[in-house]
């Protein structure tokens, strides 16, 4: 895994947001795995700087998000089809139809979650932008999902429960499930940019780049995907 660390979180944002912009300018059609969570907001504001510069475009681009909430609806201001327009969809030309991301509504969620394995299938992904949970997950692929995982529906730990009620106002507002794509999904990606700021999140990155690669931490699966990135800020790099 190729390893940048970087003075703050700004500059782990601008870093993400050039290789981000690289892979659309290498190839304007990419499709660009997306995450959400507090951690690429700064790359996604980056983005918009520079679709409003007219660095790039992403006209012909094709998104598709690693995982939505069970039980929110599109509109729900938590919910990370919300987020995604908010943060960045709203503000740049991507075109609606190439926006994918998993539905956690309706009565056969199994459906929903064969029906996104063939989205990906059709858009295989040649960046996949990741954060990384103070326990190890991505996307949200728990600690112990096995490696083998297509997507799914998760039972999300209190951890992440926790971690998440800051945007909720209470922890009992946080839905107790997601779907997510699955490690499969993750791991097929031509290219790997994970993510990580902070004092909160160095145990998860130690564990991530130099512990054993096992399913109790789902990071750890990373080691061993031939292009994989890591942009860290000092903080976070602080336990390698
Ligand atoms: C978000 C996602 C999660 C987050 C992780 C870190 O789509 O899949 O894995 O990347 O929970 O979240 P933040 O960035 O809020 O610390």
């Amino acid at each position: 895994m190729e390893i940048i660390i970087t003075e703050n979180y700004d500059t782990m944002s601008e870093v993400a947001a050039g290789i981000i912009s690289k892979t659309i300018i290498g190839k304007p059609d990419c499709v660009l795995g997306l995450a959400t969570g507090t951690t690429p907001i700064g790359t996604y504001n980056k983005l918009i700087e520079y679709y409003k510069n007219k660095l790039v475009s992403f006209s012909k681009v094709h998104t598709v998000n690693l995982d939505e909430y069970v039980g929110l609806p599109e509109e729900h201001p938590q919910s990370y089809h919300y987020f995604m327009h908010d943060m960045l969809f709203d503000h740049i030309d991507i075109k609606k139809e190439n926006i994918h991301i998993p539905c956690g509504l309706g009565d056969d969620l199994e459906k929903n979650c064969h029906d996104y394995d063939a989205i990906l299938a059709e858009h295989p992904t040649d960046l996949q932008l990741l954060g990384i949970g103070g326990n190890g997950h991505i996307g949200f692929n728990e600690p112990n999902t096995p490696f083998k995982s297509f997507t799914h529906i998760v039972e999300l730990t209190e951890r992440t429960r926790h971690d998440n009620a800051r945007l909720f106002g209470f922890v009992g507002s946080v839905p107790k499930q997601a779907i997510t794509m699955g490690i499969v999904g993750i791991c097929h990606a031509q290219k790997i940019l994970v993510l990580a700021s902070g004092e909160n999140k160095a145990d998860a990155v130690h564990d991530m780049v130099k512990g054993d690669v096992t399913p109790a931490c789902p990071a750890s699966i990373l080691q061993l995907h031939n292009d994989a990135v890591l942009v860290v800020d000092k903080a976070a790099a602080s336990k390698l």
